[in-house]
């Protein structure tokens, strides 16, 4: 079904009440966080599209499995209940709950990145680059050259180049690559999916090499739905039969069940390997807790057991990505240019389209981001050289190849009013997009410093 034919699969019954602050007041907020929406409260927010992550709404029926959690500490009925979906879903041998995505990297990565390892991926996301990088390992970004052409239109803008792979394992040796990953949807470059195709052939590429491929799962349903909508062959297959056929693929996965678990906190390390396993369920009892828990309540487990497959539901994803869509078409009308085609999570604004010419060192994205809260009180993300921007080997600096913003959506909480001032800030934003001002950093440093930086405005050069 196309999503434009979509209905509505739901409706609210539970509400929470948000309020707009004046222009005047968000001002003062804004100055007050360091310019950093991070930095911001909730409270200050009138439709917080920061992240995708933890922020959607519980069903009726997660609720329901919530009040049958059973707390014991070991083998819990809660982790069989876990256990079950994961298996029928994701089909690996070992299954360990973490507290949530960045934990089940951590525990993989620090059982087996050593110094000078390199770790491909088609693109780390920044928790996953970093982690990377605390374990003495180096990420690579091996994605399709089309990721960075933000109007470039490709079905699987996430695709892992093949050449490029095959090119760094010569170069580097597989003695110092531990595994391959691949990231589905691409967070880092719009939430652009990856076809089975290109996963059939990194598998092939990697398992030739005897290495094994790790997915990075978190949003592997709407990575499902959009072969189901694109590839060809799949017209027929559930996001169910795909996502198995996905997994299947694949030696391994790390997953944050905050997106696509439809849980409000959740991870998932899983492995074939029963030696890896071994040394990721140490490195589990020692940092996250026991095996049957992973850092989580019993009844975080029902939760995301109910939530992995609400989120495979054909009608919710038509839904989700149609709710993308409306939001896109909206920017689109009013010329703000978008990183096309619209992916699965969010609506990426392409700042340096909106603001050429503006230099990349005084942060156009953030611009962009810091001028949405203002006009609406809209809380988006900075993807630019907040995030991304490092000092290579010689101290020189190395921006990124697209400064976006990204408006992620939160599941099953918005409706379209919401979607439409979202339209309107934005509209406005572009309207004086030579009006908006620089940044410089006043604090901050290091691959995660975009969380807790603080910034003052200052006149563009
Ligand atoms: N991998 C990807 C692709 C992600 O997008 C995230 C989180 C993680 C791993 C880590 O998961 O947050 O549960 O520890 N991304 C969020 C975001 C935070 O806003 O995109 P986590």
């Amino acid at each position: 079904m196309h999503p434009q034919e979509a209905y509505k699969p739901y409706r609210i019954k539970v509400v929470e009440p948000i309020s707009v602050l004046s222009a005047g007041e968000r001002r003062a907020c804004l100055e007050a966080a360091g310019y950093n929406m991070f930095n911001l409260r909730s409270s200050d927010v009138y439709v917080d599209l920061l992240t995708d992550s933890g922020t959607g709404a519980l069903s009726q029926e997660q609720w329901a499995a919530m009040m049958r959690g059973d707390e014991a500490y070991a083998g819990s009925r809660s982790y069989e209940r876990f256990r079950a979906a994961a298996d029928d879903i994701f089909g690996f041998r070992h299954v360990l709950p973490t507290h949530q995505g960045r934990a089940a990297e951590n525990v993989l990565f620090s059982a087996v990145v050593r110094p000078g390892h390199v770790i491909p991926n088609n693109m780390h996301f920044d928790t996953t680059r970093a982690n990377i990088l605390a374990n003495g390992g180096q990420p690579v970004d091996l994605v399709i050259d089309e990721a960075y052409e933000p109007r470039a239109l490709h079905p699987f803008k996430g695709n892992m180049d093949l050449a490029k792979l095959e090119r760094l394992l010569d170069e580097v040796g597989v003695d110092r690559v531990p595994f391959v990953m691949v990231t589905v949807t691409n967070n880092g470059g719009g939430g652009q999916p990856v076809s089975l195709a290109n996963l059939r052939d990194v598998s092939r590429i990697a398992h030739a090499r005897g290495l094994p491929l790790i997915l990075d799962a978190c949003r592997y349903a709407e990575n499902a739905y959009f072969i189901h909508e694109r590839e060809p062959g799949y017209e027929g297959a559930s996001p169910l039969e795909i996502a198995r056929e996905m997994f299947a693929l694949a030696d391994g996965m790390t997953m944050s069940a905050k997106k696509d678990g439809l849980a409000n906190i959740g991870g998932i390390l899983a492995l074939n390997d029963s030696s890896l396993f071994e040394r990721a369920r140490d490195r589990l009892i020692l940092m996250e807790g026991f095996t049957s828990y992973g850092g989580l309540a019993g009844r975080d487990l029902d939760c995301i057991a109910v939530g992995l497959y609400e989120a495979l539901d054909v009608h919710y994803l038509a839904d989700r990505i149609g709710e993308t869509r409306y939001l896109a078409a909206g920017l689109r009308d009013h010329g703000v240019p978008i990183l096309e085609p619209v992916g699965g999570h969010a609506v990426y604004i392409d700042a340096a389209g909106l603001l050429p010419g503006f230099p990349q060192a005084q942060f156009p994205a953030l611009a962009v981001t810091n001028a949405l809260y203002l006009e609406g009180g809209v809380r988006a993300v900075e993807i630019g050289s907040v995030m991304f921007a490092h000092e290579d080997a010689n101290g020189r600096s190395v921006y990124p190849r697209l400064e976006l913003v990204r408006l992620a959506i939160p599941r099953r909480v918005y409706t379209r009013d919401h979607f439409d001032a979202v339209v309107r800030a934005a509209a406005s934003v572009s309207a004086g997009r030579d009006q908006l001002p620089a940044y410089r950093i006043v604090e901050g440093a290091g691959p995660l410093r975009h969380f807790t930086a603080r910034f003052a405005p200052m006149a563009r050069s």
